[in-house]
């Protein structure tokens, strides 16, 4: 039997097993389409036991749909993207997908490590941006599901091969997503090399708390656990300082509304179009701790942002023109979505001073991130 009709039939019998699956707990694998290169693709649906639901596929392990209840218990998506895996294949600007080997930007596109100088693919200008030219966003991951104590979950495997993109060393990749029963989505990474690499691992969902396609995020009120910032050049590199946000747009230590001071110009910041900078986050230790807040006063949905990582980039959909026509055919306008994407520091590997995003052969490379989805009480 063929791949995609074992696929197929896969589903079925797995739909038959629990007729309403998308309401009661628990997952379902059906086909989402073939690669260009005529790899098969899954699409994994996740349920927890309050009927919040989570859409994964492992093309890019990127979150399709994320379904959450409103105050009045009413469900919306809130998650950009698309319907088929045609326009994930075609141009997708990074919708609801696995970063890596590397988050954001390396300047120049190189660095060196250990007196060694490694040249990376250059996609952005003269820079590299997530991962290059066919990064962890673009490949297809192994998947496993499973269900333990803390809800559902799917397990996606990656090797990246040596030389990938042009970085050192195999590096073996786990992302396990986990729905959780208190309506967390739960990202754990773990990685190892054979090789001196530099790792810095990251998920790139763009959430409207109104739902995908209910307009902008200008009135999301977002709060930043962050005193400082890292200034940015031009090309979106940052300066090596790590300002205090005081007295400038950059100030989400107290939650404010993302359209109050957004079009704030200040040549200082390099504001550019919007917010797209890297925030050092306030912490006490490395453990799992709360890094932002945002909530929709419209619809009461909050979602809280926890990490162990020590920064967040708060990218807000500046890009986003309008020619994306996503899920049920609405349109994505500017800042129609927004991401906080948990990391080291762009352009780490140049930047001595910043947190290290070296592994070794004798290391191990863990993240952990949560996006916990709740209402504002009445
Ligand atoms: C970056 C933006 C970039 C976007 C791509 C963000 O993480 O910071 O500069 O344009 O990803 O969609």
């Amino acid at each position: 039997m063929s791949r995609s009709l074992t696929g197929v039939v896969g589903s079925i019998l797995l739909v038959v097993a629990c007729a309403d699956a998308d309401a009661k707990p628990g997952f379902r694998q059906s086909a989402f389409g073939k690669t260009a290169d005529g790899a098969a693709v899954d699409l994994y649906t996740l349920t927890n036991s309050n009927g919040m639901v989570a859409r994964i596929t492992n093309f890019g392990g990127i979150v399709v749909a994320l379904e959450t209840p409103d105050r009045d218990g009413k469900t919306a998506d809130v998650v950009l993207g698309f319907d088929a895996l045609d326009a994930y294949l075609k141009s997708n600007p990074y919708f609801g997908c696995i970063v890596g080997r590397y988050g954001n930007r390396i300047a120049g596109g190189r660095f060196t490590l250990d007196g060694k100088a490694y040249t990376l693919a250059r996609n952005n200008g003269a820079n590299h941006l997530h991962g290059g030219v066919k990064g962890f966003d673009k490949v297809v991951w192994n998947a496993k599901p499973r269900s333990d104590a803390n809800g559902v979950a799917l397990e996606l495997n990656y090797l990246s091969k040596d030389g990938e993109e042009g970085y050192p060393g195999n590096l073996a990749v786990t992302v396990t997503y986990t729905l959780t029963d208190d309506n967390e989505l739960r990202i754990d990474y773990l990685a190892t090399t054979d090789k001196p690499t530099v790792v810095n691992l990251t998920h790139h969902g763009y959430f409207n708390l109104d739902g995908a396609g209910a307009g902008d995020i200008l009135d999301h009120v977002l709060m930043i656990k962050a005193s400082r910032f890292t200034p940015v050049d031009k090309g979106l590199i940052p300066t090596s300082e790590l300002r205090d946000v005081k007295d400038t747009p950059m100030d989400f230590t107290k939650p404010a509304a993302i359209g109050a001071r957004i079009d704030a110009q200040d040549e200082q910041i390099a504001f550019g179009p919007g917010y797209d900078h890297n925030w050092a986050l306030d912490r006490e230790s490395d453990d799992l701790s709360l890094a932002a807040r945002l909530v929709s006063p419209k619809t009461g949905r909050v979602m809280e942002v926890l990490t162990t990582e020590p920064g967040v980039q708060f990218y807000s959909g500046n890009f986003l023109d309008g020619t994306l026509t996503g899920k049920n055919g609405k349109m994505y306008g500017k800042r129609a979505g927004l991401c906080l994407e948990t990391q080291h520091f762009p352009d780490s590997p140049n930047q001595p001073s910043f947190p290290s995003t070296v592994l070794r052969p004798d290391g191990k490379y863990k993240s952990t991130t949560v996006y916990k989805f709740s209402v504002l009480k009445p």
